[in-house]
Order: structure tokens, then C-alpha cells, then sequence
């Protein structure tokens, strides 16, 4: 099943030089099961590319398709349900809210969504998964920043996303840590989770099952050995 669909998608942004473009002519689609990387230097528009399909930020020109719905024609109140019942975004930067704690953190797209229940079982379900069981009280000024990434990687998952948005999940992160993380999408996937994820540790690329490079804007397609190397 497809679920994103971008069709040539072009980001301009306006400088005082001119206008700049960070993602250019992009045309890919992520099908159910997909666990795509996307690899490619410092500032070549990968989130950019990942804020859009997000639906936070608006292509110049060009279309982006969630199961065939148009994000550009998306009402507020779409988009809103849209965001918190199918797609799950990890955010590059840091994005927790500072005055809940960890628990209430993951939490919170439970209570966006109306879901039965009070979600703190699942929350702490997810916690341990990134590995922060013990963690569920504290406050983001009180965890590491690769402990922080680990509870937006845990909200994220919180609502059973068809489609994961990962910016950079594993910065920050040690390399055992990032193991278990990289085991935890592999699983997830497995479970009906597309993954779409922007990294720069290689080593994340052998679990997933496309990788692409993004250049200066423009998005091409690798071969993965079947080792999953480049
Ligand atoms: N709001 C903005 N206004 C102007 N230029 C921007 C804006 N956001 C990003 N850019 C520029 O667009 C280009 C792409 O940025 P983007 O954040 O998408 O890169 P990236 O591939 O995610 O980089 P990194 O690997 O460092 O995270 C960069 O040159 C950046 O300076
Ligand atoms: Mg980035």
C-alpha cells in the first residue's frame, strides 16, 4: 500500500542574496513496509524534505500525497488528526515540552487523540523500550540530550504511526543504545510501521530496506547490498 507520496516537490526559501533551494524536483514514494534512510551532507535538505511530509512546512511547488490525500488541501483539523493518529514525528532539535515530565511526555499524543484510557501503561511500555524505564519522572532539564531524543522517539510511537518521520533519531546517542533503537524500528516496521528516517551514522542504513542520498536538494535512490552496506 503507498502511503507517502511526494511529486516533484521543490523548497525555496527567501534570503536577502536572492532565493535559495534546499530540496529540488523530489519524487519518491514509501509504501507500507518501506524502512528507507535518507543519507547526505549537513544542509542538503533532508529536513526540510521531512518537514514537509510532516505536513509543517509547504513545498514551493509540487504535491505531497498522504494515502492519496493531497497535504496542501488538508483543512487545520485534518492535518491535526492526520498528525497525531497516522504519522509519527521525531523531530531533529529538541521538542519536548519542558514543564511534563517524561511520562507525560509520551503521553501526550494519547490525550491529543481522545484515545480510552489514560495511556500511562503504553507510555511506560515505551519508555523501557528506548531504554529510560526509571526515567518516567523526570523533567526534560533533567535528562541527557540523547536521553530527551529517547523520550521524542517513545512519543512518537505512542498512537501506532502507519508512518514514522525520523530526523536524526539516534544523534547524540551511544552506539549500543543506538543498536537497541535501530532494533526497536526493525520491529516496529515489521509490526506496520513505515519507517522514513534521515541519519548520518551509516551503520543505521543496514536496517532498513531502501536508501537514498539527497545532494544539494535533489533525492536519488542506492542500491543496498544485501548485507545492507553501501
Ligand atoms: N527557515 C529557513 N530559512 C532559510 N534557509 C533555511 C531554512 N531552513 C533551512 N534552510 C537552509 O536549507 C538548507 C537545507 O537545510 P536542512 O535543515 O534541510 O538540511 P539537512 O540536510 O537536514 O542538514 P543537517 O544534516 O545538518 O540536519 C540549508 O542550507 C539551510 O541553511
Ligand atoms: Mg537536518
Amino acid at each position: 500500500m503507498m502511503l507517502l507520496q511526494c511529486e516533484h516537490v521543490t523548497r525555496k526559501y527567501q534570503k536577502s542574496a536572492g532565493s535559495f533551494t534546499a530540496v529540488r524536483q523530489v519524487d519518491f514514494c514509501v509504501h507500507s513496509g518501506d524502512f528507507i534512510s535518507i543519507i547526505g551532507k549537513s544542509g542538503s535538505g533532508k529536513s526540510t524534505l521531512l518537514n514537509m511530509a510532516a505536513g509543517l512546512l509547504r513545498p514551493t511547488s509540487g504535491k505531497i500525497l498522504f494515502e492519496g490525500n493531497d497535504l496542501a488541501a488538508m483543512d487545520a483539523r485534518a492535518m491535526a488528526h492526520l498528525r497525531n493518529s497516522r504519522l509519527g514525528y521525531i523531530p531533529q532539535g529538541l521538542s519536548l515540552l519542558a514543564n511534563l515530565n517524561a511520562l507525560d511526555n509520551v503521553r501526550l499524543p494519547h490525550f491529543l487523540q481522545k484515545h480510552e484510557g489514560n495511556g500511562v501503561s503504553r507510555a511506560q511500555e515505551l519508555l523501557e523500550q528506548v531504554g529510560l524505564r526509571g526515567k518516567e519522572n523526570s523533567y526534560p532539564a533533567e535528562l541527557s540530550g540523547g536521553e530527551v531524543k529517547r523520550v521524542a522517539i517513545a512519543r512518537a510511537l505512542m498512537n501506532e504511526p502507519l508512518l514514522l518521520l525520523a530526523d536524526e533519531p539516534t544523534g547524540d546517542i551511544d552506539v549500543e543504545t543506538t543498536q537497541g533503537i535501530m532494533d526497536l524500528f526493525s520491529t516496529i516496521c515489521r509490526d506496520g510501521t513505515a519507517i522514513l528516517m534521515a541519519t548520518h551514522d551509516l551503520d543505521n542504513v543496514g536496517y532498513g530496506n531502501r536508501l537514498f542520498q539527497m545532494s544539494s536538494g535533489s533525492l536519488t535512490e542506492e542500491k543496498l547490498s544485501e548485507k545492507g552496506r553501501l
